[in-house]
């Protein structure tokens, strides 16, 4: 029996012909004259209809046929009479794959809430929501690889099991098959990690950075795009413990040409999304309306999804130094007022209301900031020259600002001085050992070179205008919850 995806049938110009559909029933509706069913695949967001006469198909048949149950059906593609679809199909077989008891099968036709769903990931992809979000994140993953391909960089696969900390931040999480009830010890009681699967202490890899820039400084231009994971214990909309980042490193790259990078890439995987997941998106803008429609007037957006989308695509992003930036925040309302929770100083890591205070409130626009304080940032970034013109020593990096998310991209050009690199690994106290590989590098054939990264799912969250990252992952794994 051929079978063709639903989104193929629907785009059918020609009808007549005997087709299967297959798929999940989204909804059965019985009227005096027929029996309405409308089945979906996964393929697109619409569903097709397949239509039977009452008494064609024997009682017990039509009564498995409910919400979830998995069923093939064959018929005549014809034009179909009511609204909203072109094609139906003329049911004249119906098989069933799997029934879904509809006392127990947990989706119903109706709109579950987010936090419902959240607990059965095993099944929200059924849903219309969901199953929009997944292949918008396809596209998207898609986009990427294409952007980067077509523009002369290598993927280039990194490590999942490492043994540096490439933020310093020691957020890792241990990898080990040591007996955690009998662990060996050295004499001195320290666990003897020697005795251990590598020989040594591992971890899940925070970021592929450091194996990043040894790709770039041979390949030139190459980016990772893989799972990294935080141990860090960030309750939030924004923060996963197991998230795919889009790490770039270019050689011969300083922090403009970095910029500019960031900014044309970004743009295009919006520009993408928008053209080929007009669908898709077009549902989750009228999921969100509804959901404006709920809140007080003063906290309803002014633009809709697409428009925002549009607005990203279509308009510069602002560039400012971070020392701008908060003098910026400093003589703001808020800052006056005492309304920012965390008080705004030179030296501050920004925090997310800082940060969506400047993209929504100041600029109304995505926004670069650049040259941070030394003291918040990672040890790899390239030193400024000292200047006047801020408090203290700042790096060459630049954080990508997002309406409604914050931070969406972290990067920076890296230090490719040994000696700099040297006396700030010294002056932080990480072990030099660990990364002797890394700094070989900047012994042999150094060059000024540069990268950044993109939280894919903080991308997704952004695209479909989704609240909570938690949505638009399929397995998300964050602390005191990985169910699946
Ligand atoms: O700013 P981060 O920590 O930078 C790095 O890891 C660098 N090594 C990147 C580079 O220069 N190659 O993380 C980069 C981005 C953030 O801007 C954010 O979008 C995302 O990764 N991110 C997270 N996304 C979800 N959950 C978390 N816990 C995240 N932590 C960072
Ligand atoms: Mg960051």
């Amino acid at each position: 029996m051929s079978y063709l995806p639903i989104k193929q049938l629907l785009q059918s110009t020609t009808t007549g012909h005997e087709v299967t559909v297959k798929g999940w029933v989204r909804t059965k509706r019985e009227s005096k004259n027929a029996i309405f069913i409308a089945l979906n695949d996964g393929s697109t967001i619409n569903n097709i209809q397949a239509v039977a006469e009452p008494g064609q198909f024997s009682e017990d048949l039509i009564k498995l046929v409910t919400t979830g149950a998995c069923v093939a059906i064959t018929g005549q593609l014809v034009e179909s009479l009511g609204s909203g679809q072109s094609v139906e199909v003329k049911a004249a077989n119906i098989h069933i794959y799997g029934p879904a008891d509809p006392e127990k099968y947990p989706l119903q036709p109706k709109r579950h809430s987010l936090e419902f769903l959240r607990e059965i990931a095993h099944l929200r992809p059924r849903t219309n929501t969901f199953s929009a979000i997944l292949r918008i994140r396809h596209a998207l993953a898609f986009a990427v690889n294409k952007y980067f391909n077509d523009n002369g960089f290598f993927y280039l696969h990194t490590p999942i099991i490492t043994a540096s900390d490439a933020e310093g931040a020691g957020e890792m999480f241990r990898v080990t098959t040591l007996d955690l009830d009998n662990l060996p010890r050295t004499e001195e009681g320290k666990i003897n990690f020697s005795e251990d699967f590598f020989g040594r202490e591992a971890n899940l890899t925070v970021s592929g950075q450091l194996e990043g820039e040894l790709g770039a400084l041979a390949l030139g231009k190459i980016y990772t795009f893989g799972p990294t994971f935080r141990a860090e214990n960030s309750n939030t909309t924004r923060h996963l413990a197991e998230f795919w980042m889009i790490e770039p490193e270019m050689a011969f790259y300083e922090l403009e040409d970095n910029m500019n990078l960031a900014e044309d890439f970004v743009k295009y995987v919006i520009r993408y999304a928008l053209e080929n997941c007009a669908d898709d998106l077009a549902f989750l803008e009228n999921r969100l309306k509804e959901e404006e429609k709920t809140k007080k007037k003063e906290e309803q957006s002014d633009m809709s999804l697409l428009e925002k989308l549009r607005f990203v695509v279509d308009n510069d992003f602002q560039r400012l130094t971070y020392t701008e930036a908060i003098d910026i925040l400093v003589n703001s309302k808020p800052a006056k007022k005492g309304q920012f929770q965390f008080e705004v100083k030179w030296g501050i890591d920004l925090q997310s209301e800082h940060e969506r205070y400047l993209v929504e409130k100041h600029f109304k626009k995505p926004v670069i900031l650049t040259n941070y304080p030394r003291e918040i940032k990672a040890f790899y970034m390239k030193q400024d020259e000292e200047s006047s013109a801020s408090p203290g020593p700042t790096v060459r990096a630049m954080d990508v600002l997002f309406p409604g998310i914050g931070e969406i991209i972290g990067g920076s050009q890296r230090e490719d001085d040994l000696d700099k690199l040297m006396a700030r690994i010294h002056e932080i106290g990480i072990e030099p050992e660990g990364l002797w590989w890394y700094l070989e590098t900047r012994k042999f054939g150094s060059a000024p070179h540069a990268g950044f990264g993109l939280g894919f799912e903080r991308l997704v969250l952004f695209v479909t205008g989704m609240g909570n990252i938690r949505d638009v992952i399929p397995f998300p794994r964050t602390p005191k919850s990985a169910e699946f």
